[in-house]
């Protein structure tokens, strides 16, 4: 017997207050709040259907069979909430670098928690949607809004979700993503910010920052004040690229061609554009501008990389349903 299959699309999202750090590990609790764009872009597409006649899950990504035990694990979750106890047939397809600090995991869980809780007969609110994209990645949890998103830490898995600030911002602002190296990073977010909790000796210094930067950008945003909000992000970005340099041992997700595109973003603002960027875990720089400033911000970008390099991106949308089969 097989159950309905249902396919969930959900974009990815990048942080301009990061995430980064836990507090408990198995239930994804963060240590700071954080806030995000989500991106038209970049997304992910998977469908799940449960199957009585499989003896463990299936999951493929981008065509190919994949070992399964973090989807596995996840989907118990699901499994555990809709009192089921078939596995199921997974197949995703990610319209975004996989684990290269393009924020893969984020669409990933997303799409996964609203293709799987529906399929298992599960009707749940964009909350507990949120809740459970938690579980699975916690950059997660953020994309089933679309445009600016908060995710509030919380104290326990009840109260940690996100929640959006501005769904259909229309704000005339983009993501120009530098793709700098398409590879899988070395060491993942879950173990980069693992080692700087543990670790940092500035950590206490990040989180006290993070929630001043946090209340600032919030205000900055609804005031359209692209300036304010680039700084207080890319600023943001630059204290935990700091905490990975200050880790034991220490570690960078920087490539010489990061550098020299945050060297030139300076550069053009020196000229008088406005343009800020921020990067992930990962070599990729993403530049936050106005959607007027981005040609001649990709001119310059032209210079130095191939057309294929250089991806805009504008807000997306939230996780919703492509089919119902
Ligand atoms: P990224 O910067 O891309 O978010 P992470 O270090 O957070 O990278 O790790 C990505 C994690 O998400 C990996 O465990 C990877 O296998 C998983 N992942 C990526 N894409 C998918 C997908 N479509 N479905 C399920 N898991 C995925
Ligand atoms: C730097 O959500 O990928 O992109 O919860 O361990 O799956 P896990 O990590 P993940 O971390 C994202 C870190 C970041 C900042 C951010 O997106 O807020
Ligand atoms: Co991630």
């Amino acid at each position: 017997m097989l159950s309905k299959a249902f396919t969930a699309r959900a974009h990815t999202n990048i942080a301009l207050i990061k995430y980064w750090g836990k507090k408990d590990q198995e239930l994804i609790l963060p240590m700071n709040s954080s806030l995000s764009l989500t991106l038209d872009h970049f997304y992910t597409d998977t469908e799940v259907y449960f199957d009585q006649a499989l003896k463990q899950d299936v999951f493929y990504l981008n065509e190919e069979k994949q070992n399964v035990s973090k989807v596995t694990q996840f989907m118990n979750i699901v499994r555990r909430q809709a009192g089921l106890k078939v596995f199921a047939h997974i197949s995703s397809t990610n319209h975004v670098p996989t684990m290269a600090g393009l924020a893969s995991s984020a669409s990933a869980y997303a799409a996964l928690a609203m293709a799987a809780s529906q399929a298992a007969g599960l009707q749940l609110s964009r909350r507990d949607l949120s809740r459970l994209a938690r579980r699975g990645s916690g950059s997660a949890c953020r994309s089933i809004y679309g445009g600016f998103v908060e995710w509030q830490r919380g104290h326990d898995d009840q109260s940690s979700f996100a929640s959006p600030i501005e769904e259909n911002t229309n704000w005339n602002i983009c993501m120009i993503a530098v793709v700098i190296d398409k590879a899988r990073k070395k060491i993942s977010s879950r173990l980069g910010m693992q080692r700087v909790v543990e670790t940092s000796p500035f950590y206490t210094a990040w989180m006290k920052s993070t929630e001043r930067d946090l209340a600032a950008i919030k205000e900055a945003i609804k005031k359209r004040d692209l300036k304010k909000v680039g700084t207080i992000a890319e600023e943001n970005a630059m204290k935990m690229h700091a905490l990975n340099m200050s880790a034991h041992p220490h570690f960078s997700y920087f490539e010489p061609a990061s550098i020299a595109v945050m060297h030139l973003v300076e550069l053009l603002r020196s000229e008088g554009i406005c343009c800020y960027y921020t990067l992930d875990a990962g070599p990729n720089v993403k530049i936050l501008c106005s959607v007027e400033d981005s040609t001649r911000i990709l001119d310059r970008l032209a210079a130095r990389f191939d057309k294929e390099q250089l991806l805009v991106a504008r807000p997306g949308p939230g996780v919703h349903l492509i089919n119902k089969k």
